[in-house]
């Protein structure tokens, strides 16, 4: 049925399956074989983790890939999902066990091709090109895998329902059953799931509190980097990235990429402050890019890419009340270089500075770094771990570093400039 005749909202249909009546719920006459056991004599499988070599994807995950765990990585088509996971089976299937990727969208022989490019494979690493779901059982059953690998959970279906493959209730039936099995045999699945952006429609989404890990794989197209998010882990810390770059054979770790993302700097433009953002566990040095022009519109325009809108709407204002910039016709856009995503209030300080410097057209001077969270009244208030933050910015050739007032202890080894400032119009006294 396409639309609701209640609510008359279209395509919120979802097919469910019949269950045979369950007379036994709550009566408690079904004598299940698994029973309560206490905390302490349950086997930990920490220590089994399968680990892929490919350190930034490793270190996404919380150290390796737990066994049993069901996890979903999402992402755009084309940007480098299939690759990623071929290439991750390769190592796990040298170093590990057997892996068993299927796949509902390329043929044998096609993946063959690919993974020629890629270089390296193994005689454990097993392709199965199939998509019903009931005939990928057995095989599952016979080779009895350490990893499985599922591109993508939209083409795989069951016969149980009647509804397309790619829908909801598939989606969700396929990857509940996938799951049945990987928690009794241990062997760890991840699932690949195009996202489409708002991620609504028949997606992946509706599987996020299903599985243990969700990772999303982003990036821009007309860039070569890519970057591994965690969004939810229940083995690990969650915002941690891994940040690869796309080759002509396949994905490659960038181990630093604060070089990578300040590599196109320009030096003595206004407009351009670097910040140092902790993503999970590590801090990365990134350029934020601020443009303020006169505008000729009625609303002026704000354009914000890879920092959140709404912050940096609330950082424009306290600009002009609590510093006295008229910044109201002005068109004013945003952009973090190198097309990643930022999102943390540690870099208020540097998209404040960014726009100031723009508007005054005044450069900050390029070997200084900003850090700090801003405040509705204009103070600079005080972010977590400053000393990783300094400490890369240092390591990177950095040497002065704006930052929010601290305990001096914390700051004793690290070698670089500070200079500790309370407000918003201090900052800007220092930098311009
Ligand atoms: P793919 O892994 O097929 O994307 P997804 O599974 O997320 O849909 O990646 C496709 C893109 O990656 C394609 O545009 C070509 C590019 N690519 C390379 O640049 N180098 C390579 O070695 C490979 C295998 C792909
Ligand atoms: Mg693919």
């Amino acid at each position: 049925m396409g639309r609701c005749p209640e609510c008359g909202e279209w395509n919120t249909f979802v097919e469910e399956r019949e269950d045979a009546e369950d007379k036994t719920r709550w009566s408690g006459e079904k004598s299940g074989a698994v029973k309560p056991i206490p905390i302490s004599e349950i086997e930990s499988c920490y220590e089994k983790k399968l680990i892929s070599g490919i350190a930034e994807f490793d270190r996404v995950l919380g150290g390796g890939i737990v066994p049993g765990s069901l996890i979903l990585i999402g992402g755009d088509p084309g940007i480098g999902k299939s690759t990623l996971l071929l290439q991750a089976s390769a190592k796990v299937s040298k170093d590990a066990g057997v892996v068993l990727y299927i796949s509902g969208e390329e043929s044998g022989s096609q993946i063959r091709l690919r993974s020629d490019r890629l270089g390296s494979f193994s005689d454990r690493l097993l392709i199965l090109s199939e998509t019903c779901l009931e005939d990928i059982i057995p095989h599952i059953k016979k080779v009895n895998p350490s990893l499985i690998v599922v591109d993508s959970i939209q083409t795989i279906y069951t016969t149980q329902l009647q509804s397309a493959p790619g829908s909801i209730s598939q989606v969700r039936e396929v990857s509940f059953q996938l799951m049945q099995i990987s928690k009794k045999t241990g062997v760890a699945t991840f699932l690949i799931g195009h996202v489409t952006k708002d991620g609504a429609i028949a997606g992946p989404r509706v599987l996020e509190h299903m599985v243990d890990t969700v990772l999303y794989f982003e990036g821009d197209r007309g860039h070569t980097f890519r970057v591994l998010r965690a969004i939810k882990n229940r083995f690990g810390s969650v915002n941690e990235i891994g940040v690869f770059e796309m080759k002509n054979n396949g994905l490659e770790e960038v181990t630093n990429p604060s070089e990578l993302f300040l590599s196109e700097m320009p030096i003595n433009i206004s407009g351009s402050v670097v910040v140092s953002s902790i993503e999970g566990t590590r801090p990365i040095l990134v350029e934020l890019q601020a443009l303020v022009s006169y505008s000729n519109l009625n609303m002026p325009r704000r354009m914000v890419t890879g920092v959140d809108s709404n912050r940096a709407s609330l950082l424009i204002a306290i600009l002009e009340k609590r510093v006295g910039l008229h910044l109201q016709g002005e068109d004013i856009f945003v952009n973090v270089a190198g097309g990643v995503r930022i999102d943390e209030p540690a870099v208020d300080l540097g998209i404040v500075s960014a726009i100031a410097s723009s508007f005054k057209d005044k450069p900050v001077d390029a070997k200084t770094v900003v850090v700090g969270e801003v405040g509705l009244a204009g103070e600079v208030r005080g972010v977590t771990h400053i000393d990783k933050r300094l400490t890369e910015a240092s390591k990177l050739g950095f040497t002065r570093c704006i930052i929010p007032k601290v305990k001096k202890d914390i700051l004793r080894d690290i070698k670089i400039e500070i200079i500790e400032v309370s407000s918003v119009g201090e900052a800007l006294e220092v930098l311009l």
